[in-house]
């Protein structure tokens, strides 16, 4: 058994900056990965940036831009919060504190090269080459190993939120509130599941990308923290609004983001004959917001029967593409393409999710002791549609904000109950590795093609009739099996495939990047 006063599930910027916020106030942080690396989460392989502040840039027309994306959804106080805030956290965390290296207009200035991305009205967004949220993931675990307030996890994944109602050996706590007391957590290379009692606990746990079969997330984004909370009562609203990136690269190793701060620079989406056909499904063409351009591509190789569309940067200077674009440069040239004298082949793939467990201005969910940051939550900023480069800043406001009401709220309330709980029952059965692998591919591709860009109702029935057979089956041996970290993420995934699909089913308008053809 393990006790602290704030665990912090997720290492990206939103759980990296909680952990920070909250040490700096003097508590103890638990600060826990299921990856044997803590880099590893969605914020390590952001490319595009973090918005600052432009030219002539305001907090009210950086909430203007966010607003219009959002197709007419997003909650307007969430807004404020991060467009008033976010540039002053960026500059009091990141550059200040963390000094995260980002690009600077010529070696000799301070000025720095702001780039500009699909429906920003100003070029605002800071950007360290195409690989910057690894610039801030690594600044951000630098600082956080030297404190001593934080301790963390590797390698742990967590299994189940602990509530009272559910985990309580004490009748009487049914009557309490829904109250998150901690998780029980797998350290994976023992196998033993501890009991992590937390004052307070923070979901960092990210994205949900890997449901789909085509995604920019890397493999642990199976919708955990969806899941966990789900599970423990928690409100997640707007699961329908899943965004695809418009533009990453068309292979048969995978799918590989190609950031939309290239067409930011000038690169321009394409037909093999040359037509711009984004002009034809919005007047700003490739620069529309992305959900436009998402479902513009997808219409375009429906009618033309071509995989994919090109995305050219050719016309730049082979040295400035490869100053700029370091990282898709190589990645593109290890493949056989050269992005400096040829376009790339892309598609849409599912990128981010709008939705997540409901919280407030401070992160809290409707559970108390509970809070989600970053991906995992909505706060309601997004709306239907994300605008680019928000969801760094987001994670970095909201962790921030999270973080810091957390740590206050323990140091204030003295008693915070844990109640005796059961012991964790262990499972013997052996899980076939072919019924899992079997399994994924049922969920991710049946998320593709019936709960993708363009939904129907006979699509989304067919989902349901096909993932809650499945979810019976998956739980039945859940129930048996040892436990491991893959069926934790296969259950999990089911779960928030199942989340996505019934918010699909129930939305009959479209909007955003919720899209019913009928
Ligand atoms: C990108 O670089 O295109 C991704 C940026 C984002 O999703 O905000």
């Amino acid at each position: 058994m393990t006790k602290t006063d704030i665990l912090v599930i997720g290492s990206g910027i939103a759980g990296c900056a909680a952990a920070r916020a909250a040490a700096k106030k003097g508590v103890d942080v638990l600060l826990m990965t299921r990856d044997s690396s803590l880099e590893e989460s969605n914020t390590f392989y952001a490319q595009g940036g973090i918005i600052f502040r432009g030219d002539n840039d305001a907090p009210h027309k950086l909430a203007a831009d966010i607003i219009a994306a959002g197709a007419g959804l997003c909650y307007e106080p969430a807004v404020r919060v991060l467009s008033e805030e976010g540039p002053r956290c960026v500059q009091e965390v990141l550059i200040d504190e963390l000094q995260v290296p980002f690009d600077v207009v010529d070696e000799s200035s301070d000025e720095y090269d702001l780039t500009a991305e699909a429906a920003h009205s100003v070029r605002r967004i800071l950007h360290y080459k195409d690989v910057t949220g690894r610039a801030i993931e690594t600044a951000f675990l630098q600082a956080l190993a030297k404190n001593p307030h934080i301790h963390i996890l590797t390698n742990a994944t967590a299994i189940d939120l602990l509530t009272l109602s559910h985990h309580s050996l004490n009748p009487l706590d049914t009557y309490e509130p829904p109250t998150c007391i901690g998780a029980h957590v797998l350290i994976n290379e023992t196998g033993v599941v501890d009991t992590v009692f937390a004052k307070e606990t923070i979901l960092a746990s990210g994205g949900l990308g890997r449901v789909f079969l085509h995604t920019t997330n890397p493999p642990g984004s199976r919708g955990d923290g969806i899941a966990m909370a789900y599970r423990a009562g928690a409100r997640c609203i707007n699961m329908q609004y899943v965004q695809f990136h418009p533009t990453t690269l068309f292979h048969p190793s995978g799918r590989f983001l190609i950031s939309e701060s290239l067409r930011g620079e000038g690169a321009r989406l394409m037909s093999p004959r040359g037509e711009e056909f984004m002009k034809r499904f919005h007047p700003n063409g490739s620069m529309a917001p992305r959900d436009v351009v998402a479902r513009g591509i997808h219409q375009w190789m429906i009618e033309s029967g071509e995989p994919y569309a090109l995305l050219d940067i050719s016309h730049k200077s082979p040295d400035w593409i490869r100053t700029r674009f370091p990282g898709i440069y190589e990645k593109c040239k290890s493949l056989g393409i050269d992005i400096t004298r040829e376009p790339i082949p892309v598609v849409p793939a599912a990128h981010y999710s709008c939705g997540g467990v409901s919280v407030d201005a401070l992160g809290r969910s409707n559970v108390a002791r509970l809070r989600a940051v970053g991906e995992v939550a909505c706060t309601g900023v997004h709306g239907a549609n994300r605008l680019a480069s928000t969801s760094l800043l987001e994670g970095l406001v909201w962790g921030t904000r999270a973080g810091s009401d957390a740590a206050e709220g323990t140091l204030k309330s003295g008693g915070h109950y844990f109640p005796e709980i059961a012991p964790w029952v262990y499972e013997r059965e052996t899980v076939d590795p072919a019924l899992i692998a079997q399994d994924w591919l049922t969920i991710q591709q049946t998320m593709w093609n019936y709960v993708g860009l363009v939904r129907t109702t006979k699509r989304l029935d067919r989902a349901h009739e096909i993932l809650r057979e499945l979810h019976l089956e998956i739980e039945r041996f859940y129930d048996k099996a040892a436990i491991s970290d893959s069926l934790i993420g296969l259950r999990n995934g089911v779960q928030t495939a199942l989340a996505i699909l019934l918010a699909a089913m129930e939305c009959r308008e479209s909007r955003g990047c919720h899209y019913r053809s009928d």
